[in-house]
């Protein structure tokens, strides 16, 4: 068995929800983490949201005000640690100013997209910090794991974003049988009974992110909000046109940029680009990504809200299950 269990309770210390929001380009705002983690769930921000190095410097001072300001306000309910996210791929040129960043910062969590290399896992562990790394299989968590990483995010189908594409039944049992370490699952999870269903197999978090789209926070655009409340797992494809790796995008903004859903091609010699921005930023800015759990997302409401309800749902799903247990 490899990874430290006893970590985990270590991060759920302040959290109300066994619940980590996950990171994403250009949708997550400063005001969006902020929000999850004073309602008690960790919140993540992908660090090439800020339009520079300098403003990522910024963009967390900010985020970290306004948590020591709710703290100081609230101590019984202190605030969820946030997390900031890095892309360790080549077609992200700002990973090393931004890792100083978040050196800098010595932020709790760090979630690395793709594997995190051993020079990260070290820099991280050397202030203390926590490194969670996204993984779509067994062999690549295995990698990440020989790497030192603390935490693993299984991204399994259906999920918004770069998806993965095998069942989260699956991909946990598989994690479970040689990893003891942290362990969060991610892929459709939109509703408190979702939550409470990933601990019951294996997980310790759950990690949601295309639900938090629609909250009030997101910096998405009023049609991309409204897109996602009228939209259900029909309309959500998975594609590798626009990134070059499989990524979950919604139909009807497909067609809304003139493009035939059924009829997608990737250009000739186009590169993987996995870092959001640069040439295919219109495929998130534009052509909007969502994962199929969506249905579940009905109004546009504060991230609080949507996080005291998923509290709710969590407790009444547990309250029922005790009739079987
Ligand atoms: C619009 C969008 C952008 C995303 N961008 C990132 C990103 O920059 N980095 C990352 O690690 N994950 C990113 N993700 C993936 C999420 O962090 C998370 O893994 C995923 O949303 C979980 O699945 P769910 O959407 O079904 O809840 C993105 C997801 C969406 C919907």
């Amino acid at each position: 068995m490899i990874g430290n269990t006893s970590i985990a309770p270590a991060l759920k210390a302040n959290l109300r929800l066994p619940l980590i929001g996950g990171p994403m380009f250009i949708a997550t705002s400063p005001a969006l983490v902020i929000a999850q983690c004073t309602s008690g769930v960790i919140g993540s921000i992908p660090a090439l949201n800020a339009r520079s190095t300098t403003a990522l410097d910024e963009m967390l001072c900010e985020i970290e005000e306004a948590l020591a300001a709710h703290d100081a306000a609230t101590p019984e309910r202190p605030a969820a640690p946030y997390s900031l996210n890095l892309v360790a791929h080549a077609s992200n040129p700002r990973l090393e100013a931004d890792l100083e960043i978040l050196l800098a910062h010595k932020v709790k969590l760090a979630i690395v997209s793709l594997a995190a290399p051993q020079e990260i896992v070290s820099a991280v562990h050397a202030y203390g910090g926590l490194i969670f790394n996204d993984i779509i299989s067994n062999r690549h968590a295995e990698k990440c794991a020989e790497a030192g990483v603390d935490g693993l995010i299984a991204v399994c189908a259906g999920a918004g974003g770069h998806t993965g594409n095998m069942s989260p039944f699956a991909l946990v049992q598989e994690l479970r049988a040689w990893w003891q370490g942290p362990l969060a699952l991610s892929g459709c999870i939109a509703t408190g009974q979702s939550i409470l269903g990933a601990l019951a197999m294996g997980a310790d978090f759950a990690y949601i992110g295309s639900p938090f789209l629609a909250s009030l926070e997101a910096n998405t655009a009023p049609g991309f909000k409204e897109m996602v409340q009228r939209s259900d797992s029909r309309d959500v494809m998975v594609t590798n046109c626009f990134t070059g790796v499989n990524a979950t995008f919604l139909r009807p903004s497909i067609v809304a940029n003139g493009l035939d859903p059924a009829a997608l091609s990737r250009p000739e010699g186009a590169k993987i680009s996995i870092a959001g921005g640069g040439s295919n930023a219109k495929a998130w800015r534009d052509i909007w990504s969502a994962g199929q759990g969506i249905g579940a997302v009905r109004h546009v409401e504060p991230a609080a809200d949507y996080i005291d309800r998923l509290v709710m749902e969590f407790d009444a799903a547990r309250a029922a299950l005790r009739s079987w247990i």
